[in-house]
């Protein structure tokens, strides 16, 4: 089968199953090409809380796709391969961070979305890159549990006023994102602005003109009268960017910036999920239960 094919069949099963294809911005181009909604985690989570149709086919990592299942109970949800996990998701479990409440008693613990659903059920309130400060900035206490991501944290406690007390946890992908990397293309593009992910070193943040989630930067690239930026986040975003943006020049920080799990969703995947109804995300409702309280107290900010 040839790319047209597969789309076609993609289509056609969409409409027989009565599914809708959710992507995150760093899917492969292919892939969000027959999205029918590509955004950011946020934006993720807040479109499978509306959907209408009775199958969510959810092209991210796994948390991507066990969230929608929580805020879509009566959904099926999909996830094309099922081995598309977050290894930032994976270094905080639910005993650790019961263990952690315990030796730091009183205090609420957030979450960032990268965690899994039985973690989530253990915490007070998510968070997204994109709403991490509203988040904390909601918290009456002065000190707060923060997890797993260490330099989402860092970030967040430069401009929050209570005491930040982090995990420490990270994502490969941003952390290999040096200050090198950086300043070698800032002199190869020396009129553009920087905007990275606040995922980044902090020394890495240092160097930018911006810090965006990946849905900020997308809003962004539309507005900024900039004509060339450098993006320090996962490279699949610069598709998107480019696309929307036939005017403007995006360039990686780092080309190698690229997250192996969420590349492990392809086309024909796609359209495996939707032939054979695989694979199912579900999470137990006692979980699903506790978890949503936590990311609907989110959404809610
Ligand atoms: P956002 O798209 O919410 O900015 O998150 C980035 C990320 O690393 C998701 O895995
Ligand atoms: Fe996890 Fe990083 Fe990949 Fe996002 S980019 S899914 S945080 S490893």
């Amino acid at each position: 089968m040839n790319k047209q094919e597969i789309t076609a069949r993609i289509q056609t099963l969409k409409q027989e199953r009565n599914a809708i294809i959710l992507a995150h911005n760093y899917q492969i181009g292919d892939v969000q090409d027959i999205a029918d909604f590509i955004g950011d985690s946020l934006d993720l989570s807040i479109k499978a809380s509306q959907v209408e149709e009775d199958v969510i086919l959810f092209c991210g990592v796994h948390f991507m796709a066990e969230t929608a299942s929580i805020l879509a109970p009566d959904k099926t949800v999909l996830i094309p391969d099922a081995g598309a996990g977050c290894p930032m998701a994976d270094m905080l479990d639910a005993g650790e961070l019961r263990k952690w409440k315990r030796n730091n008693p009183g205090l609420e613990v957030i979450c960032y979305v990268n965690t899994t659903a039985e973690v989530k059920a253990e915490c007070d309130i998510c968070c997204t890159s994109s709403n991490a400060l509203r988040v904390v900035e909601s918290i009456e206490g002065d000190e707060i549990l923060f997890g797993p991501d260490k330099n989402l944290a860092a970030w967040v406690a430069r401009h929050a006023k209570k005491k930040i007390i982090p995990w420490d946890g990270y994502c490969y992908v941003h952390n290999n994102i040096l200050v090198k990397d950086v300043k070698d293309k800032r002199e190869r593009y020396p009129e553009a602005e920087v905007w990275v992910h606040p995922e980044c070193r902090p020394e890495v943040i240092d160097l930018a003109d911006q810090v965006l989630s990946t849905g900020k930067m997308v809003k962004q690239a539309h507005e900024t009268e900039k004509k060339e930026i450098i993006i320090g986040t996962e490279a699949g975003i610069i598709y998107r960017l480019k696309k929307e943006n036939p005017d403007k020049e995006f360039y990686a920080a780092m080309d190698l910036a690229l997250c192996v799990n969420m590349k492990k969703i392809t086309l024909l995947k796609v359209l495996h999920a939707l032939e054979k109804m695989e694979y199912k995300v579900e999470v137990p409702p006692e979980i699903a239960q506790k978890a949503r309280g936590a990311i609907e107290r989110m959404i809610k900010i």
